[in-house]
């Protein structure tokens, strides 16, 4: 079940697939929230390595600015911006944010609304505090990046959003539902975004991640039992667990001439696992 193309000897390959051309993103800028994070800082990666220069947001300072530095050697002359202390709950904090990448980048082309929150609790033990931090920095910190960097956005030819979503609400999950429900609604927002800024040329997509290794998500299983953890992997259909790769991957593909015409659409990179939920 490995990939068909044997590209693990050069660096990148980590986090991309040697399939794309060098160059694919010139000219364009990605603003990412939560960019510092495992997933969103690959994907980030792979579109600074393809050509893009970006601005990722976080909310901690030193991990945001060492996470840009980082990214930026993955090219020669890549120009990349880590703004922290920035909450994606505070609207007026992410359009200083979007004006600066303006600024110093020229535009905004592509947006990844990625920030999340995410902790391990029952409904049991789930204060409403705790049920609505999550739903604020999902579902409202999206649509606060939505409004900051819309009007960026509606600038560029090549205008994307990619929403970051879940497979959770599908079925719903235990342990999970401040999170499972939030997910519903960054999915439900996505697609009202691309029906009224579809026709303005913004393209908008949700990527739903499954379990995918070296995050926090993985960390908390692989922590279990490793027994659990094969299990779990042998009834992935796909037959193993994701990487940041195929996250990253997908996000070329969407933000690429190749996703021209995929509007308003959830595409699960989890290697069919939400389909087997309940079917053993
Ligand atoms: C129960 C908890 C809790 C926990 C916090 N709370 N952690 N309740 N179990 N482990 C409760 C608090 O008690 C409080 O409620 C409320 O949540 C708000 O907590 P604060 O710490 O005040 O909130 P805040 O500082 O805003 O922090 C937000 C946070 C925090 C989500 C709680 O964990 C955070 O900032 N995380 C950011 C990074 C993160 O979570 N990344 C994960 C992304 S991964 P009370 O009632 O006491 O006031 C991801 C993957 C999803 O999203 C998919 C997985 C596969």
């Amino acid at each position: 079940h490995e990939p068909p193309y044997d590209a693990m000897s050069v660096p990148e390959s980590k986090y991309l697939s040697p399939v794309w051309r060098d160059g694919l993103f010139k000219d364009r800028v990605v603003f990412v929230t939560g960019g510092a994070g495992t997933i969103c800082s690959m994907q980030t990666r792979a579109l600074v390595r393809l050509g893009a220069n970006a601005c990722i947001i976080g909310r901690s300072e030193g991990k945001t600015e060492e996470a840009a530095k980082d990214i930026a050697t993955v090219r020669p002359g890549a120009k990349v911006i880590g703004i922290g202390g920035c909450d994606v709950r505070k609207v007026e904090s992410l359009q200083a944010a979007a004006g600066r990448c303006v600024r110093e980048l020229g535009g905004i082309d592509f947006v990844i609304a990625g920030a999340a929150g995410n902790f391990i609790v029952s409904l049991d033990g789930m204060s409403p505090n705790a049920f609505k931090s999550v739903m604020d920095i999902d579902v409202l910190g999206t649509f606060n990046t939505i409004k900051a960097t819309i009007p960026h956005l509606l600038r560029s030819p090549t205008a994307r959003i990619l929403f970051i979503s879940a497979t959770f609400h599908y079925t719903g999950m235990p342990l999970q539902g401040h999170v499972a429900a939030a997910k519903a609604a960054v999915d439900s927002l996505m697609a009202s975004v691309a029906l009224e800024y579809g026709p303005r040329g913004v393209q908008s997509n949700v990527i739903a991640p499954g379990a995918i290794a070296d995050t926090e998500g993985m960390a908390r299983l692989v922590s279990s039992k490793e027994e659990a953890v094969r299990e779990y992997e042998a009834s992935i259909p796909s037959g193993r667990i994701g990487t940041v790769r195929d996250v990253a991957d997908a996000t070329v593909y969407l933000f690429s001439e190749a996703g021209t015409y995929v509007n308003g659409q959830v595409i699960a990179v989890d290697g069919a696992a939400w389909r087997r939920q309940g079917a053993a």
